[in-house]
């Protein structure tokens, strides 16, 4: 579980996160939306100690991230994996050295060990057989899953994924949410997901967080966003034109 308590970043004068409180449970996957420009990144940054907020406090399982020492915070940086905007994988490396990378920067297990972890995990999200590929051989959506493989081959604790199906197709953005819903489950990760994608709201969407201008402006879940009277969340769930005809159908339903 991660509890974010009034958090603030700003880059020299202009505040960027504002005062965000909100706890993600262990074991779910969470989601922050909010328009491009809102925080997400930025919050996601802070989440994986990439930022510093200048106030305010991060609470991984009941330690308080500034309370750690610098070796507390590297063996808390190990049990993170992230899945960056964009799949930012290594265009030198194979696919399965790529996968590899987190367990030769963070552990002193042997080649077989990491081997055997490596080929476990991308069967995981069925690449088995793409180990020796290049990412440039590789399509969107397979990208996206190495990049997956790879922020889950050290057995994280925490999961964040920035945007993790930008830029892919409906199906295969369906594809993986549910891929990392799935594994979310079965590792029991703390698991957050960026995301602008209505799609990922209504494929996953049990726990939300609404941000607009570094601000929490709402909090729920899918079985609650498309009944919420906040203006800055329906501009947001209704900003596309697909939504706008499903709440039409809703209102004359109901009428
Ligand atoms: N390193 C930085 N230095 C200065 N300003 C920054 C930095 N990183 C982000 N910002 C600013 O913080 C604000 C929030 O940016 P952020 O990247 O978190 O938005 P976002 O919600 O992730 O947007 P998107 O959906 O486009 O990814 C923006 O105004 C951005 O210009
Ligand atoms: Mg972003």
């Amino acid at each position: 579980m991660i509890e974010v308590r009034d958090i603030h970043k700003s880059f020299g004068d202009t505040e960027i996160l504002k005062g965000i409180s909100t706890t993600f449970e262990k074991g779910k996957t969470s989601l922050v939306i909010g328009q491009s420009g809102s925080g997400k990144t930025v919050f996601l940054k802070c989440l994986l100690g990439l930022f510093t907020p200048e106030k305010g406090q991060i609470i991984y399982d009941g330690q308080s991230y500034t309370d750690l020492s610098p070796d507390q915070k590297r063996t808390l940086r190990s049990e993170m994996g992230m899945v960056f905007q964009g799949s930012a994988l290594f265009d030198s490396m194979t696919i399965g050295e790529n996968v590899m990378f987190p367990l030769r920067m963070f552990t002193k297990q042997s080649m077989s060990e990491m081997q055997d972890r490596v080929n476990l995990v991308l069967k995981r999200v069925n690449l088995a057989d793409a180990q020796k590929k290049m990412p440039s051989e590789a399509s969107g959506g397979m990208q996206k899953r190495v990049a997956i493989a790879r922020a889950i081959v050290n057995q994280p604790k925490y999961l964040f994924c920035d945007e993790p199906n930008s830029g892919l197709d409906p199906r295969t953005a369906i594809v993986i949410d549910n891929l990392i819903q799935e594994i979310t489950d079965e590792y029991n990760i703390t698991t957050i997901i960026n995301s602008h994608d209505m799609n990922s709201v209504m494929e996953i969407g049990e726990k939300i967080v609404f941000l607009k201008d570094g601000v929490k402006a709402w909090e729920g879940s899918n079985a609650t966003i498309f009944r919420t009277e906040n203006e800055a969340v329906t501009n947001f769930v209704y900003s596309s034109e697909l939504f706008k005809k499903v709440r039409r159908m809703y209102q004359e339903e109901n009428e």
